[in-house]
């Protein structure tokens, strides 16, 4: 049977190859590594290609057609503007602009109206969006970005008649606005038709529902120039019986003042304009959000206090304001872009390690699972290890945010050391309604905190008072916290002494303690089988990587006696790995709730599983018998494919009720065979502990975004970033990816190939060297800030290996280590790496 699949395989493997071929070359744009932009010059992408604009607290969701929304801090309890989800055609709504030239309407960002367009280009670029436009000789750009530390999205329209006539346009602004509980325009927007309340003043519209009672906080939406018209009642606008890219105003070309009373309220601004030939002119709107006292709500009865809605307009009010804010959004990325950079032989890698990955690692922080096109911002929160996980990709941009998240997600655990799964990122309390019980959360801890440590040196943190449960009163150190995580697994132990899976580990979909049989039930939250003795080989191996980084701190901090009981319970834990969790080729994945094995050759299905392959190797379990080797070489033989690694094999095709939601996923889709691209890197690491780094890096390209351009029209999501899942080999369409974006993907890709593969990491006494790169490169280059020093890395590779070091010289002379000493602070350094 195995014989027969891996004959089906290795046909599909032909035919992807062929397929491969076919689409190739098609792009939808390019890579403007100077500007760091990514430039999309077709509208029509396989899929919205989006950008997220707002670095902290206020943030919007943008696509190359102008769709997406804006929130504040909480994309379900602070939505700003109105998204549908789920819509056909997808990613409609959004702010928009229709432009009214003569008898031709047509929208800067093609959608909504969707006319053709002379001229259209989308430049996606570091929190902020650029559509440039053209139309008869008409040319339209709207900048749009948030600027830092502010609470408002501007967006700066720029237009110029290119034409030897004058030209009379009409211009109308769309929004449509929210800022109630998002979750309630899916469930009970029967309250919501009846409650909608407007304000109109001048040019800002202003929009106060729920503003009398409980609300402190309203939004608003301005144009710095006088205007013609408004509107703010959307069926007045649109018509009850048109679409967005066909508004009854719009074709009339004269908006009719409405002001919404429930039902859905809108902001449109109506302007006209007359261009001479040659003429530009610009214009800037905001949508901001606003936050008063509650004793300063009002300006008399019923009028809204709009003082501080002011303030922020003329914050902004002149083309001058808005460029130098965009300045200084360029300085800010320049600073934290600026901390790794490398030079290699491609400039592929060059460009995810410089600009996409680590640009898309702040968005992962910022957003955890939250908000994307793929996640709708109502339904998941922070999640305990998503965002630890997050971290590890982001802490050297601004290790002091990194801190305070730490300190966020150590609250949300208990004594124990169990945790809740998710916590609302407006309240920061743990979520109840997702449960906790997943058995690998708490080892995350571990990761963020000693990722934090060792590149900042701060080891003032784990003396902080950290909450239990969100309860100041039964605050520990965050010490305890770490401490409380380790022993978790080690107070959850199976038969096999191997740890408890709980819920689920990492993989949320390996359910073994939840037999369901009733569709409307979630395998998320059902646990039905009591006094579970399921166990993971996955938290084993967590464990031990883990477990030694515990050991590490306790003797860094001088707790020797707890680094020496610690020690003993990882060396339980190798040896139980050793002796019930190896297979013959590979590691086992897990055991079931009836003691039987998952991820062995005996299983008819799931015989080899990605994840206990990943930590049982990067653990090095076995490492002097073999095993570590065997079991890549297995994940090489049976789970690598032409797009990357998939995460078990042969995918189930059919459910079994003891291994829960994994086998209700046809074959090759997600965590049943899909590329789940977040544990790919993990592999990529193993290989590297062997020092494969032609391996390791071969499995990079497979995956790495900028690698995949040319295959857009297969992939569909967007060639700059990674996303959680490409279809394995097993699937109907191998190759084609989903849910873009939100993924530990970023973080761990970014962990692997600069840490792992380029070899470059912080260690608690300085920056250590161990790279393991692809035999034929010459070498390359890495300019590294840390803790305020700067090392210029150059590695030469004159013998074309892959791993290994003649000499390093720090500043022209020889050191005995490869640990490169924290050197004088706001100094440049040189280091000279000869492997050999
Ligand atoms: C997984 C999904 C799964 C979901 C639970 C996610 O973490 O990636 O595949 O369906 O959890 O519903
Ligand atoms: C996505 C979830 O956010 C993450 O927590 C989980 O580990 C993976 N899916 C795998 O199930």
């Amino acid at each position: 049977m195995f014989t027969f699949n891996l004959y089906l395989a290795r046909v599909k493997k032909r035919i992807s190859w062929v397929n491969r071929l076919i689409e190739t070359t098609m792009k939808y744009g390019y890579f403007d590594d100077e500007n760091r932009e990514y430039v999309i010059t077709n509208p029509k992408t396989p899929y919205p290609w989006i950008n997220y604009l707002g670095n902290e607290d206020f943030f919007s969701l943008t696509s190359n057609t102008g769709g997406g929304y804006t929130f504040y801090k909480d994309a379900k309890f602070r939505r700003l503007t109105r998204y549908r989800y789920n819509n056909i055609p997808v990613d409609n709504g959004g702010k928009y602009f229709y432009v009214k030239d003569g008898d031709t309407t047509w929208s800067p960002g093609w959608k909504p109206v969707k006319t053709e367009l002379d001229h259209y280009e989308c430049r996606h670029g570091m929190s902020y969006t650029k559509f440039k436009a053209s139309k008869n000789k008409l040319e339209v750009e709207v900048l749009q970005f948030i600027p830092l530390g502010f609470w408002g999205e501007i967006q700066k329209v720029s237009l110029k008649n290119a034409s030897s006539d004058t030209k009379k346009i009409k211009l109308f602004s769309f929004i449509e606005w929210c800022l109630w509980n998002a979750e309630d325009d899916m469930t009970n927007f029967q309250r919501n038709f009846s409650t909608g309340e407007v304000e109109v003043k001048d040019s800002v519209i202003y929009h106060k529902t729920e503003f009398k009672e409980r609300r402190n906080h309203y939004a608003f939406y301005s144009v710095n120039s006088p205007i013609d018209g408004y509107d703010t009642d959307r069926e007045t606008f649109i018509g009850l019986y048109n679409g967005l890219d066909s508004p009854d105003v719009v074709g009339e070309g004269q908006s009719r003042n409405s002001v919404a009373h429930g039902w859905s309220p809108i902001a449109s601004h109506y302007l006209e304009m007359e261009l001479k030939p040659g003429e530009e002119k610009e214009l800037i709107f905001m949508l901001g959000y606003v936050e008063v006292e509650k004793d300063n709500k009002w300006e008399s009865k019923s009028v809204i206090n709009k003082q501080p809605a002011q303030d922020m307009i003329s914050a902004y009010d002149t083309s001058e304001k808005v460029n130098k804010a965009l300045e200084e959004l360029r300085t800010y990325w320049d600073n934290l872009l600026g901390k790794i950079s490398i030079e290699s032989e491609d400039p592929r890698l060059d460009r995810m390690v410089n600009i996409w990955n680590q640009y898309q690692c702040m968005v992962t922080f910022n957003m955890s699972r939250s908000a994307s096109f793929f996640e709708s911002g109502i339904g998941r929160g922070m999640g305990f290890r998503d965002s630890n996980q997050d971290l590890i990709g982001f802490v050297h941009q601004i290790p002091e945010r990194a801190r305070e998240r730490i300190y966020d997600i150590a609250s949300t655990q208990f004594e124990d050391g169990s945790c809740y799964h998710q916590y609302q990122p407006l309240t920061k309390k743990g979520n109840a309604a997702v449960g906790g019980n997943f058995n690998d959360d708490p080892l995350w801890l571990i990761l963020s905190t000693t990722a934090y440590i060792k590149e900042t040196g701060d080891f003032s943190l784990l003396d902080e008072m950290v909450p239990f449960d969100n309860d100041a009163s039964r605050a520990k150190s965050h010490f305890e916290h770490l401490k409380a995580s380790f022993y978790h697994v080690v107070h959850n132990l199976g038969p096999h002494k191997l740890p408890l899976i709980g819920r689920a580990d990492w993989n949320d979909c390996l359910n073994l303690n939840c037999f369901s049989e009733d569709p409307n039930e979630s395998f998320q939250t059902t646990e039905n089988q009591k006094g579970g003795t399921a166990e993971s080989l996955m938290i084993a191996g967590l464990f031990v990587v883990y477990g030694k980084e515990y050991v590490k701190l306790c003797k860094q901090i001088g707790k020797e006696k707890e680094a020496e009981e610690a020690q003993l319970h990882v060396d339980a834990m190798v040896e139980a790995v050793k002796e019930h969790g190896w297979d013959g080729e590979w590691y086992l994945r897990a055991y079931d709730h009836f003691g039987k094995k998952i991820g062995s050759s005996e299983n008819e299905e799931g015989k080899i599983f990605i994840e206990s392959q990943g930590w049982c190797t990067m653990a090095e379990i076995g490492k002097e018998d073999g095993m570590v080797e065997k079991s890549l070489n297995s994940v090489k033989e049976h789970l690598d494919c032409d797009y990357g690694i998939v995460l078990n094999y042969p995918a189930f095709t059919k459910y079994y009720i003891e291994y829960g939601e994994i086998s209700t996923y046809p074959a090759g889709y997600k965590e049943n065979g899909g590329i789940f691209c977040h544990n790919n890197p993990w592999i990529m690491i193993g290989e590297t502990m062997l020092g494969r780094g032609d391996q390791a890096y071969d499995y990079y390209t497979k995956i790495a975004p900028s690698f995949l351009e040319d295959l857009s029209e297969l992939h569909k999501v967007e060639p700059y970033v990674y996303c959680q899942m490409i279809a394995g080999k097993e699937a109907h369409k191998p190759g084609e990816a989903k849910n873009s974006w939100l993924s530990g993907t970023a973080s761990w890709n970014f962990y692997a190939i600069t840490q792992h593969i380029l070899g470059i990491s912080p260690e608690y006494d300085g920056l250590a060297i161990n790279p393991c790169i692809p035999s034929k490169w010459d070498g390359f280059k890495m300019k590294r800030v840390f803790r305020d020093v700067t090392y210029n890395i150059e590695v030469k590779n004159p013998e074309h290996i892959s791993k290994g070091i003649k000499k390093i010289l720090v500043n022209g002379t020889a050191i005995n280590s490869n640990i490169v000493p924290i050197l004088e602070k706001g100094k440049e350094h040189s280091v000279e790496v000869i492997m050999g």
